[in-house]
């Protein structure tokens, strides 16, 4: 088989990295995250200053991933003690981190302050007066935003929409809590008020909701000025940015989102006269996930006459859960045989103990047999991050590519690393 029909990303020949590494495989490569930032740069950062971008690391995040994100020059989103620890391993500067949750932990939030993350992001009422407690012991000052609630509806799965009245983060709106909230950060002496914060939700194609949003906030920045005299600095917009999964799917720059945002900050700023805040926007899965594909090894093909032919690979749900947790399509590229035509029509399955682990319904194929490599493109965000070792199968390595160059980022696990906590019990005894 000649190389040339061989399925390529990003200038390297997937069914090499396959037989180099071994599938199933996550490849991520770095100069398209690379251009992503820069185009966030250019289109965003560049052209408003003062602005800033967070990457949300929950999309992926390494150590690896870490300097590269910091060699871009952004922030760092972390939700966790578990992701702060990775950023301080990989050496992210802290002034640079934003820190969210909807229950941090004491222990998390100690973390955050003993480190002196740049932001820590208030998400329930409760959360100022833990804060400033923690902030007062360690004797620091700690800049805080406030989440909110902007009560507006994305079109994307239930499972991934935030911004509604009725979900488990931000604060709400309802005056007699936010305004509360509010006061109290301005009068706990070791909390600093920078400003509000809202994440609509994942995987968004709409505009409006963004400027809806904006409206919410500087509606209550306003009637915040008018009441305790209380301007912030900043406005966190969030990420929520879609990206293209199959192809045919539309794309969006990130300017698609960032222009109405701050078209929106300027134009109320300056009707309501405001001053105008500092923008941060956070997105996660527009900056990895269509930098990122996964090869899978062709195992088991069963034709069940008159009914459909499974494709059995070598990994599933663990490696990539977004299918049977939110229905997420994906499509699939035969690597060794990418200019074969098409004639068969397959499903694509995981090999778990469990009927809903199917990677992919109704996908046009050549014929396939066992061997085969399979490439899912667009698995960079959220496939890593979620993997899980259900029916113990090893999570998979991931290799970074930049330029002509593939080297393992993250080693494949092994079956004795599924036995590592168990075994670390037992030398406790
Ligand atoms: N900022 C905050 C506060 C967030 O909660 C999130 C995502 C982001 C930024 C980044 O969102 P992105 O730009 O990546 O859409 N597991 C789901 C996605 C959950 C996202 C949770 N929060 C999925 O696989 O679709």
């Amino acid at each position: 088989m000649t190389k040339e029909t061989h399925y390529t990303f990003a200038g390297h020949d997937t069914v090499a990295l396959a037989n180099t590494f071994g599938t199933p495989l996550y490849v991520m490569s770095e100069d398209m995250i690379r251009q992503r930032c820069r185009l966030i740069r250019e289109g965003f950062l560049d052209k408003h200053p003062g602005s800033r971008a967070a990457y949300a690391s929950k999309a992926f995040l390494s150590m690896g991933l870490c300097r590269i994100i910091e060699e871009e020059g952004f922030c760092l989103d972390v939700v966790s003690g578990g992701e702060l620890f990775t950023a301080l391993q990989a050496g992210f500067p802290m002034e640079r981190v934003i820190f969210h949750g909807n229950n941090k932990s004491i222990e998390e939030l100690k973390m955050a302050v003993k480190h002196n993350v740049g932001r820590i992001v208030i998400d329930h009422p409760e959360e100022i007066a833990l804060l400033e407690t923690i902030a007062a012991e360690a004797e620091q000052q700690v800049k805080i935003q406030i989440r909110i609630v902007p009560e507006v509806e994305g079109k994307t799965h239930k499972h991934i929409m935030t911004g509604q009245k009725d979900t488990k983060f931000g604060v709400p709106l309802a005056p007699s809590l936010i305004h509360g909230v509010v006061k109290e950060a301005l009068e706990s002496p070791h909390l600093e008020l920078m400003g509000f914060h809202f994440h609509l939700g994942s995987n968004l194609f709409e505009q409006d909701i963004y400027v809806k949003a904006v409206e919410r906030v500087m509606k209550l920045t306003k009637e915040l000025k008018d009441s305790l005299g209380f301007v912030p600095k900043e406005l966190n917009a969030g990420g929520g940015y879609g990206i293209r999964y199959r192809e045919g799917d539309q794309v969006y720059p990130a300017t698609y989102y960032t222009e109405v945002i701050m078209e929106a900050v300027k134009e109320l700023s300056h009707e309501m006269s405001l001053q105008e805040p500092d923008v941060t926007i956070e997105p996660g899965r527009w900056i990895v996930g269509e930098a990122g594909i996964t090869l899978y090894s062709v195992g088991a093909v069963k034709t069940i006459p008159g009914v459909r032919t499974y494709v059995s690979v070598d990994g599933g749900m663990p490696d990539n859960i977004r299918p049977a947790l939110y229905g997420a399509n994906y499509e699939a590229i035969v690597a060794n045989k990418a200019n074969e035509l098409k004639t068969e029509v397959v499903t694509i399955a995981g090999k778990c103990c469990e009927t809903g682990d199917i990677l992919i319904w109704d996908q046009e194929t050549p014929p396939l047999e066992r061997g085969d490599i399979l490439a899912v493109p667009s698995t960079g965000a959220y496939s890593d991050s979620m993997a899980s070792n259900y029916n113990r199968l090893p999570r998979p390595a991931v290799v970074l590519l930049t330029g002509d160059e593939a080297r393992l980022m993250v080693d494949r696990e092994n079956y004795d690393d599924l036995l590592m906590r168990e075994r670390r019990a037992a030398n406790k005894k």
